[in-house]
């Protein structure tokens, strides 16, 4: 008996201090993507951005500074991942208020739900991904700028100089960056604009080549100059309407004068004293990562341990009934009712947890929740936090690597395909795997849903953690894995972001799981009738964590971003 009590509690430590981290990528040292400092802590993932924010505090200015300078390297350093024709949301807590920005595309006045589709009611292949039609009206400019505008210290002028330089002068390709050129290159050769930029005597830029962006710095140099008319009127704007022209777009001068940035009321939640909050619709993530927390916290996960199958059986079913609900509740809340409080509630947690056994639901098994339509009507990532409480969160994006993969001609910079993010039809499928619903048809100036969580996590009113991630579907559950991690398992903020991940969303009917697993653990989500598809996840999380007076700053190192702090 003494013995069989030895075993269970020797295998129960070893099981939940046993866990495996994600190999670093090529080149990289733990060192660049760790740091501690506690006057401010930046976690990007650019080395120039994370260095333009660390620059602004270093001249004065404040964290709605740092957040702007980064918001324009980022645009410059990483364009298969964001840019000034992009969109994105910012969170952001201040000594008094948290608030909820949402810069994110919106659909042209002359779109309509059917666009994405031929006479016959077929999808047309990869008109929602590439070019043209693939391009919401773009809303990091404004979004930034209104920020900036509000609550930043510094000059505009002096907070856009590092991109300006950046791209004036331009950096080399880096591996992830020749990565996403090798798997766009096709369409990126398509568009001569494009062309210009991105290849040199007819090849695709390498690793090692220098990318210089001059069209972009002259674009920057306006917005520097007349701010937000620098971009959404005069010579910034026709370009913007001619290339629409030219490949009969869209986009009119009415679209830009149109576009407009909203102050949303985020999302709330708790998991064991612990108060979550995130993006509101448009975007799913906060209701989401708030109903998988809700749905474990009655799991005693910590004793099961982080990376034990039954720990991974619960946290992806969760993940699997989000997804359900997502596809058939979720879209722009300022066009249809999304049952916020219904899917956040922990009645509804109570009752999706009722159908969970050890074993696998198939996906015909998983029903999206039922709710009343009379409830109220609610409506690349970077951290940065400060010693005074501030915190800003951001997570911004032109969606699928380079957008449309069309560049403005003269003007430098790609224009989202945000628009593959709405459904091309009911049920149709995304991107990044996702089923779409009826609730998420394009309709003119409607934005379409996402999965972006900027998220703050605090206890007793102070600030615990922030983090936010890219990576479509993935964002939600990785931010949500991540929380767990830190809060719930007690690892240390590194380990938390390095953990091995995985993740589910209803469709396909599989777990995703990062590379590194061990077999035996597998084989027992096998026994619980688990498919598998690996590879696919490579969220990048920037996590900024409070512990006593230290700001500890982890920026994931499966990417190339780095840390710093003071
Ligand atoms: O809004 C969304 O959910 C997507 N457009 C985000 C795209 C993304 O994360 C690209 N990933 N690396």
């Amino acid at each position: 008996m003494y013995l069989k009590t030895l075993i269970i509690l020797v295998s129960l430590v070893s099981c939940s201090t046993n866990y495996k981290l994600a190999k670093l990528g090529k080149n990289q040292t733990r060192k660049e993507h760790e740091a501690v400092g506690s006057k401010y802590m930046i976690t990007t993932p650019g080395k120039h951005a994370s260095l333009a924010g660390k620059k602004m505090f270093e001249k004065g200015g404040n964290i709605v500074d740092a957040a702007t300078a980064i918001t324009f390297v980022l645009s410059v350093e990483r364009p298969q991942s964001t840019g000034i024709g992009g969109g994105g949301f910012l969170l952001q807590k201040s000594a008094d208020k948290i608030k909820a920005w949402d810069f994110r595309e919106k659909a042209p006045l002359r779109s309509h739900s059917k666009i994405f589709l031929d006479k016959k009611g077929n999808e047309i292949k990869n008109k929602s991904r590439d070019g043209i039609f693939a391009a919401g009206v773009p809303g990091l400019v404004a979004g930034i700028l209104e920020i900036h505008q509000k609550e930043g210290a510094l000059p505009l002028k002096d907070v856009i100089a590092p991109a300006i330089d950046l791209a004036e002068n331009g950096f080399t390709v880096y591996p992830e960056l020749a990565f996403a050129l090798e798997v766009r290159e096709k369409v990126l050769f398509s568009y001569p604009s494009t062309r210009k930029i991105f290849f040199k005597s007819g090849n695709v830029l390498k690793e090692g080549d220098r990318l210089i962006q001059k069209d972009l710095a002259n674009t920057l140099r306006s917005i520097a100059v007349f701010g937000r008319d620098g971009f959404y009127r005069g010579q910034v704007a026709r370009q913007i309407i001619n290339e629409n022209k030219k490949w009969n777009g869209l986009i009119s001068q009415k679209d830009l004068d149109l576009y407009n940035v909203k102050q949303r009321t985020p999302i709330t939640g708790e998991y064991k004293g612990y108060k979550i909050i995130s993006m509101p619709p448009p975007s799913s993530g906060g209701i989401h990562i708030i109903q998988i927390l809700n749905i474990l916290e009655k799991f005693d996960l910590k004793s099961w341990g982080i990376q034990n199958p039954k720990t991974i059986h619960y946290t992806a079913s969760a993940m699997q009934q989000a997804f359900a609900d997502r596809a058939k509740h979720l879209g722009d809340a300022d066009f249809v009712h999304v049952p916020v409080y219904g899917l956040t509630s922990k009645g509804y947690a109570e009752e999706v947890r009722s159908k969970l056994t050890d074993k696998a639901r198939s996906k015909e098994d998983v029903y999206p929740g039922k709710f009343s339509k009379k409830e109220a009507d609610h409506t690349t990532h970077f951290t940065i936090m400060d010693d005074k409480g501030n915190v800003i969160s951001s997570t911004q994006t032109v969606n699928g690597f380079f957008g449309s993969g069309l560049v403005v001609s003269g003007a430098g910079f790609f224009l989202n395909n945000e628009m593959d993010d709405f459904s091309t039809k009911p049920g149709a499928i995304n991107l990044f795997g996702a089923v779409g619903g009826s609730k998420n048809l394009v309709e003119p100036e409607k934005r379409p849903l996402s999965s972006m969580s900027p998220s703050i996590v605090m206890k007793d009113g102070e600030v615990v953690m922030a983090l936010g991630t890219p990576n479509g579907t993935r964002i939600l559950t990785c931010v949500a894995q991540t929380i767990l991690n830190y809060i719930e398992h007690k690892l240390p903020l590194y380990d938390s972001v390095m953990a091995l991940r995985y993740h589910h969303q209803w469709h396909p009917d599989k777990i995703w799981i990062e590379e590194g697993f061990p077999e035996k653990t597998l084989a027992d989500l096998k026994t619980r009738g688990h498919q598998f598809k690996e590879g696919g996840i490579w969220c990048k999380v920037q996590a900024i964590a409070r512990e006593n007076s230290k700001l500890i700053g982890v920026s994931d190192a499966r990417g190339r971003g780095i840390a710093v702090g003071e």
